[in-house]
């Protein structure tokens, strides 16, 4: 019921959703609570992004993005500046080129199918992780929100880090960037058909976890 050799291969939990929604913090913790290894995907486009502000070409062309992505740093990763808007913003711009995605594609599919540390389980988080990255996915969470109240965990995220932040520019840039990982032609912002919707508007975090170990509680069970 969960695809080819789901016997055999890691537990993979896909969750997909737009900016802010708090994929992060939920895959986070599913992934402590299970023991299952976290990939958050957005920081790998991130990591383009920066790749290419530090080289001086905040405007790459997909030429000189797709280099990037296949140059990529690892140790990129771990840079305070992979969570500036800038960033962000210029990371939605490259996840729109199918070169850059297509060189990012096999890097996160082996993460699922062979966790790091030989753990038995991967959460992925991103945007095309139940359509296009493991469509094969035993669990498929898609967390969405209003736009009003990701702009509000945007800002105090920033505030927290004391970094500039400004309501009405969080809110377009949320939007504009809900428009192009949405528009996009190649694995764009989408829920699968067998994904569960959680809308996190109005829920806490605690509520948000307890739903989705609930869900992945059942997969796992049917599956043994
Ligand atoms: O989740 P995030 O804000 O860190 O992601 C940054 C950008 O990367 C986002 O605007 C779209 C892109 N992205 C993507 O296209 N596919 C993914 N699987 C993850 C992120």
């Amino acid at each position: 019921m969960s695809g080819a050799g789901s016997e055999h291969g890691a537990f993979v939990v896909a969750i997909d959703g737009p900016a802010a929604a708090g994929k992060g913090t939920l895959a986070r913790r599913l992934a402590d609570e299970f023991g299952f290894a976290y990939l958050d995907t957005g920081s790998l486009y991130r990591a383009v992004a920066l790749a290419l502000i530090r080289a001086g070409l905040p405007a790459p062309d997909e030429a000189e993005a797709e280099a990037a992505a296949r140059a990529l740093d690892f140790a990129l990763l771990a840079s305070p500046d992979l969570r500036r808007e800038e960033t962000g913003n210029l990371a939605s711009v490259v996840a729109a080129m199918p070169a850059v995605r297509a060189a990012l594609v096999d890097a996160q599919r082996q993460f699922g199918a062979r966790p790091p540390g030989g753990k038995p389980g991967a959460v992925i988080d991103g945007r095309d992780i139940g359509t296009v990255i493991c469509p094969d996915a035993p669990v498929k969470l898609f967390l969405t929100a209003s736009t009003e109240a990701r702009a509000l965990r945007r800002f105090r995220e920033l505030t927290a880090k004391d970094q500039p932040a400004d309501m009405a520019r969080i809110r377009a840039e949320i939007e504009a960037r809900d428009a192009r990982d949405a528009g996009r032609a190649t694995a764009p912002l989408k829920a699968a058909d067998d994904a569960h919707l959680l809308d996190t508007s109005d829920l806490a975090i605690e509520e948000v976890f307890a739903k989705a170990k609930a869900i992945i509680e059942r997969a796992r069970q049917s599956r043994t």
